[in-house]
């Protein structure tokens, strides 16, 4: 058991049975995992635009709720993050929150509308970490070439929403809409060599894709999400939970294939695509407040080991941001977890949106506490601001 002192938002020393010092508080994480801060480089905090849905306040409180110390917040905000201005916007209303560290992913196209690139650049210099259509899938393969072959030089990585939109329409449930999808942008990031990341996967022929890719060294990497990894279209019915998502819950030897690919090393990072919303019919669930548990529940038997990694270095890396370890002199974001059983009670969230499938379901992990650049910002469920950044 070893223990971590943190000083000056900075992890400074680990080690068995540290000595408190003066004017140092003690979190005793007895029976519990102290692991480096869990990212989900994959929610929807829908500012600009919608802040009936989220804010961005409200969305980073159920972050840290959720065990999360950092986020990647999706562009398909109103108007979509296109622009510096835009970008600089979120980075700064996240820090007047306080609370979890929020990465802008900006725009691939202007207005997300699938045609003209963004300045690329003018983004990452901004502070975009990352560039997504999310929400829409590029239709042309022709843009889609172009703006990442104008992207190359940001050092920025693609992340795509892939559903081939006249096969979805034709049968909004066949998987083809997916795999079709997933393998024209593993070869477009083959013959572009932009760094490449598939948005939550739901197939196995997307998996196939993706492994081929990896076979082959291509810089591509993929995220799952819990809901896809927990139910199966079977499922969705018997829970009595509208389930409209994109893309949709698929079969159960699509789910067993995702939990196989987890495992595997084929998928790289569990994400929420955390999609809060006002109404009941709008496609997504609210995700930053169940992931943790929803995780383990749906691959109880994953060394906790590799689940951390999916959550923290792992995402991390994809995203080429700091966080993902506990290295002394790195910035001390933790979050501490432990296998307890909880119920899910979406009345409780601190996110606007309360649609989730797991609502009333026992889940066996929960994070207790979440630590961002020294500060707790959420300690068994209470959730503290820090000191506007
Ligand atoms: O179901 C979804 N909802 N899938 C997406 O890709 C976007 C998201 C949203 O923004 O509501």
């Amino acid at each position: 058991m070893l223990d971590v002192r943190i000083r000056d938002g900075m992890v400074t020393e680990i080690g068995e049975l540290l000595k408190p010092e003066e004017g140092e508080d003690v979190i005793d994480a007895r029976n519990a995992y102290v692991a480096p801060g869990f990212i989900d480089m994959h929610v929807h905090l829908r500012e600009p635009g919608n802040p009936e849905k989220e804010t961005i306040a409200s969305g980073c409180a159920a972050a840290v709720a959720g065990g999360f110390t950092a986020v990647g917040a999706m562009p398909n905000t109103h108007p979509a993050l296109d622009t510096p201005e835009l970008v600089r916007w979120v980075q700064e209303t996240a820090g007047r929150a306080g609370l979890a560290r929020v990465y802008p992913i900006a725009a691939i196209t202007h207005g997300r509308e699938g045609k003209e690139p963004a300045d690329y650049n003018a983004l990452a210099a901004a502070g975009a970490v990352a560039f997504s259509d999310d929400g829409s899938t590029i239709e042309s393969a022709i843009a889609q070439t172009s703006a990442a072959l104008r992207a190359r030089e940001s050092g920025r990585v693609f992340i795509t929403h892939c559903e081939n939109a006249a096969i979805k329409e034709h049968d909004e449930f066949d998987s083809a809409a997916e795999t079709t999808a997933v393998e024209r942008d593993v070869a477009i990031a083959r013959a572009t060599s932009l760094p490449w990341h598939i948005a939550h996967v739901s197939t196995q022929g997307a998996i196939e894709s993706i492994a081929a890719a990896k076979e082959l060294h291509v810089a591509c990497s993929a995220e799952v999400t819990p809901h896809h990894l927990a139910f199966s279209r079977d499922d969705a019915a018997e829970l009595g939970i509208p389930s409209k998502v994109h893309p949709p819950l698929r079969s159960a030897q699509d789910v067993a294939a995702l939990r196989r690919a987890v495992r595997s090393g084929t998928i790289d990072t569990f994400a929420s695509d955390h999609a809060p919303h006002a109404d009941h019919v709008s496609p997504g669930f609210s995700g930053l407040e169940i992931a943790a548990g929803a995780y383990a529940y749906a691959l109880p038997d994953l060394p906790v080991r590799r689940y951390v990694a999916m959550l923290s270095s792992n995402p991390a890396r994809i995203l080429g941001i700091p966080g993902g370890t506990l290295a002394v002199g790195s910035p001390a974001d933790v979050t501490i977890f432990a296998d307890r059983d909880w119920v899910v009670d979406p009345g409780a969230f601190h996110s606007k949106g309360k649609r989730t499938l797991f609502a009333g379901k026992k889940l066996p992990r929960r994070a207790i506490g979440t630590i961002v650049g020294g500060t707790v910002v959420m300690q068994d469920g209470r959730v503290f601001a820090r000191s506007a950044q």
